[in-house]
């Protein structure tokens, strides 16, 4: 498959659905590449990879990380790198953790969440060259301040908010916006109401492709499911059972065999 460019991901919109998947290191990037138009490094990362129960614990040092691993993973594939809790609060701030992005690694796009609160951060970043993802909808880096995961596009009033949103995101200058939890029928009304991408996580079939966090996607991460996830693989029973093999054959002795010597 080609390597997507800005142009070409626009291009999808009302077209194919576009296949948007997190990746976190080159082991895993590799193995998506034929399949992902888009992979995306999640601050997610910080809780399938790190251990910890929410995303506000990313760093802009390790994005740079495991951006650059996944880069080199999948390097025919267009890369998102998702900016942390705190390395947007300002243009400034925002544009100078975006250059380190750029600088640092091959990725071709950054991700900020927020609507049009957050709309001036977008133009001032593609204004000065840099790609930009929106996400709006359910903010995981606003897990704290709103005490939970909250489902938006509840009531009617929310759901002109989220349509206010994408549009201001898409007039400051994004290429390309995530929705996150919202009610499938108004995110299928958010995407009908931009020309660019919208691309859903627990959001409906109405939008213009789907992302899934691939530790959910393949059965790795235990600890919870969601509700909207979709669980392609037992990944978790998967290596469990081989590990246990492997355990079993090292306390028989039957591993290594005379296959595995030099
Ligand atoms: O961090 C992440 O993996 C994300 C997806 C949930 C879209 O932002």
């Amino acid at each position: 498959m080609k390597k997507h460019s800005i142009s070409t991901i626009i291009k999808r919109k009302n077209g194919d659905p576009l296949v948007m998947m997190t990746a976190y290191d080159a082991l895993f990037a590799r193995l998506f590449e034929e399949s992902a138009d888009i992979l995306l490094v999640g601050d997610s990362l910080t809780m399938s990879f790190g251990g910890n129960s929410d995303t506000l614990s990313a760093t802009m040092d390790q994005m740079i990380y495991h951006t650059a691993a996944v880069c080199k993973g999948a390097p025919n594939t267009f890369v998102i790198c998702d900016m942390p809790f705190g390395s947007y609060i300002d243009e400034k701030t925002a544009f100078a953790n975006a250059l380190r992005v750029y600088q640092e690694t091959p990725a071709d796009a950054i991700k900020i969440e927020g609507g049009a609160d957050k709309s001036h951060l977008v133009k001032y970043l593609t204004q000065n060259g840099i790609a930009v993802c929106g996400h709006i909808g359910l903010l995981p880096q606003s897990v704290r301040a709103e005490g939970g995961y909250k489902v938006k596009g509840k009531t009617e009033e929310e759901a002109l908010s989220l349509i206010v949103d994408a549009r201001a995101i898409e007039n400051a200058g994004a290429f390309i916006i995530v929705i996150e939890g919202v009610k499938a029928d108004v995110a299928t009304r958010v995407a009908q109401s931009v020309s660019i991408p919208v691309i859903g996580i627990g959001a409906g079939n109405g939008v213009d492709g789907q992302v899934l966090v691939f530790s959910d996607m393949l059965g790795l991460y235990e600890p919870f499911v969601p509700k909207f996830v979709k669980q392609y693989l037992n990944g978790a029973k998967a290596v469990k059972e081989a590990t246990a093999s492997y355990t079993q054959e090292v306390k028989n002795r039957k591993f290594p065999d005379e296959n595995y010597v030099y």
